[in-house]
């Protein structure tokens, strides 16, 4: 028995379909090069700590693995301690692949090597616990990595690109909370339910198109794309005027397409930065100049990985 394992889980970026795909549309969703690391060790009863999350919000964590010991007839006996370099509330799924890595490193403690869509499932139980209806997407880009096509109930479809693709990602200094969006981009469907309707069929449409650009490195078509989706999505509620003015600065500074990306009502946006890497930190230089934060990270990057140490 191992008296230490590891896994790290990587936090995404949603590119096409989010909200839409709570009510069944396809989205595509990417692993970033960014994530989260937990250590499992043995111990006495359930222990759970984390360099950034408050203690409150660790209890979907205990939950999570709880639950997983009990399906194998067992006792949680073990010290978990999470290490994110994901910001909270930033859209990047931190709470996913926090739940992913837990869950990785207890089966990888055990011995009972979970697969990546079994990961999956135990990161999107814990996400079920932390708002009331998401659709899994979070938990299952950080367990398979590399990026995907995403429709709930179905099993996610891998897309393979021909070279990896350079995004930007800029915060916009403001949390969200997904639970309240999706409940208020809900209300539009309770409104409209034909022009939602249409609207998902369409986010569907949207994201294949958006996967076909990925795989073949096609920047141009991605980032117009990307930057119709944000209409659509402020059209849906998920935008405000921040967000607003953050995709409008990233497309003034020479991005070839910009979005939110998660939730909305705060957190990041998502674009496609220029070609060339000067190019690209030149604009993330503007926009740090105005004052938000950004990084570039390269798609596809790896999946959940465990290890014993
Ligand atoms: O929590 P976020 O910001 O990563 O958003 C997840 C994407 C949503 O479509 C808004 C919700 C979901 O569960 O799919």
């Amino acid at each position: 028995m191992p008296r230490k394992a590891v896994c790290e889980a990587p936090g995404k970026v949603i590119v096409s379909g989010e909200h839409f795909v709570v009510h069944g549309a396809t989205a595509v969703a990417a692993a970033i090069g960014r994530g989260v690391r937990v250590e499992a060790t043995r111990s006495r009863t359930l222990e759970v700590r984390s360099n950034v999350k408050r203690r409150e919000a660790l209890a979907p964590v205990k939950r999570v693995l709880e639950s997983l010991y009990r399906s194998r007839e067992s006792e949680p006996r073990i010290s978990i301690s999470v290490a994110s370099a994901l910001a909270e509330g930033a859209g990047l799924g931190s709470s996913a692949a926090t739940m992913v890595a837990a869950a990785g490193a207890a089966s990888e403690l055990e011995g009972w090597r979970l697969d990546p869509l079994a990961l999956a499932e135990a990161g999107a139980a814990g996400e079920r616990l932390v708002h009331g209806n998401p659709s899994g997407i979070d938990a299952t880009a950080s367990a398979l990595g590399g990026v995907i096509l995403f429709t709930r109930g179905k099993r996610p479809q891998t897309v393979t690109l021909r070279r990896p693709v350079s995004l930007l990602v800029a915060f916009s200094g403001r949390k969200r909370n997904t639970g309240r969006l999706v409940a208020k981009v809900s209300e539009m469907k309770a409104g409209y339910p034909s022009l939602f309707a249409g609207l998902c069929k369409s986010a569907t449409l949207v994201s294949t198109l958006c996967s076909r650009s990925l795989a073949d490195g096609d920047a141009e078509t991605l980032g117009s794309l990307m930057t119709y989706n944000h209409a659509v999505l402020a059209r849906a509620g998920a935008s405000n005027p921040g967000l607003d003015r953050l995709v409008e600065l990233c497309l003034g500074s020479g991005c070839l397409g910009a979005k939110l990306t998660g939730a909305g009502g705060g957190g990041s946006v998502l674009a496609v930065p220029p070609p060339g890497r000067a190019e690209a930190e030149a604009v993330a230089r503007r926009l740090s100049k105005a004052g938000f934060r950004s990084f570039l990270t390269s798609v596809p990057a790896q999946g959940a990985r465990s290890w014993s140490e």
